[in-house]
């Protein structure tokens, strides 16, 4: 598995965000990881900035096709926002300390707030491909978990983080009132992550949905788990791609959920900006 020890997190993303901080002065209040189809809102904040990850120490390699890996800096309705396009996937063979990596320099950056967006499979059988889902749990069936052999800090000296609320109730319901408004079908729902790539069988999603999940996909959970850790504000939005294996007849392509994710990419950029407005 590439990747450091979760203890080397703090360091790196302090150099990562003093290395931001010297191509150009980012006080960020907001944090958005972007899955597949999210990427509009890149482009719709205002005086931006791209950053590659190849241009900063310490950020591991990026390369997942429909995955860019840039860092965006801009303001939307008087906001800082930062942008992480691109994420480390575990099924890339990132460890877990470099699929949070984006996170801690959202935090070293001074972001409290953070937007998980994905791209996810719909389980509850009254989903359809086009809805959103806005995350108020989640289910980590990844059997791996950020915290793992992280030594407790002067900051962070609590490592048995609570789960009981992870998703913010208010950001939640903000999202799910300008979904409303845009008339984008939305639901309130658990997300369960698996490792992947691999996608499910049609036996492990009927096994997801008895243990109650409503929608899969292979991110979004081991970040939360680290971004509750720092005290972070958390919000999650996943974009129902297609429905899960043997919910409807065919199989699976990731070239399909890519293009099925990238047809309201303008949608979802105007649902951001609406959110971002609303949320502190
Ligand atoms: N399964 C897992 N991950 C996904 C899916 C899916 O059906 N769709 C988009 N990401």
């Amino acid at each position: 598995m590439a990747g450091f020890n979760v203890n080397e997190l703090p360091q790196r993303a302090k150099k990562i965000a003093s290395e931001i901080g010297k191509k150009m002065p980012v006080k960020p209040c907001i944090g958005l990881i972007l899955g597949s189809g999210w990427g509009g809102i890149a482009a719709a904040l205002k005086s931006a900035v791209s950053i590659p990850y190849s241009e900063l120490p310490e950020m591991p390699a990026c390369g997942v096709a429909g995955h860019a890996g840039n860092f965006v800096f801009g303001s939307a309705e008087n906001k800082q926002v930062a942008v992480v396009q691109g994420r480390f996937h575990l099924y890339e063979g990132h460890s877990e300390a470099s699929a949070v990596l984006p996170v801690r320099v959202l935090y070293e950056l001074g972001v409290r707030t953070v937007i998980l967006t994905n791209a996810a499979g719909g389980i509850n059988p009254n989903y359809s491909v086009g809805d959103l889902m806005i995350l108020n749990d989640h289910i980590n069936f990844t059997c791996r978990n950020p915290l793992i052999g992280l030594k407790p800090t002067a900051e962070f000296p609590d490592r048995f983080v609570d789960m009981t609320a992870v998703y913010d109730r208010t950001v939640q319901n903000i999202i799910r009132e300008e979904c409303g408004k845009l008339n984008i079908p939305a639901h309130f729902g658990t997300y369960l992550q698996v490792l992947g790539p691999s996608y499910e069988t049609p036996a492990e999603i009927r096994a997801f949905r008895a243990l109650g999940a409503d929608a899969v996909g292979m991110s979004t959970v081991i970040e939360a788990i680290y971004a509750r850790y720092l005290n972070m504000k958390v919000a999650g939005v996943s974009n129902i791609t297609n429905m899960g294996a043997g919910l409807v007849a065919g199989g699976l392509a990731h070239a399909d959920v890519l293009r099925e994710s990238h047809r309201r990419e303008p949608l979802l950029a105007r649902l951001m900006l609406q959110i971002i407005a609303r949320t502190e």
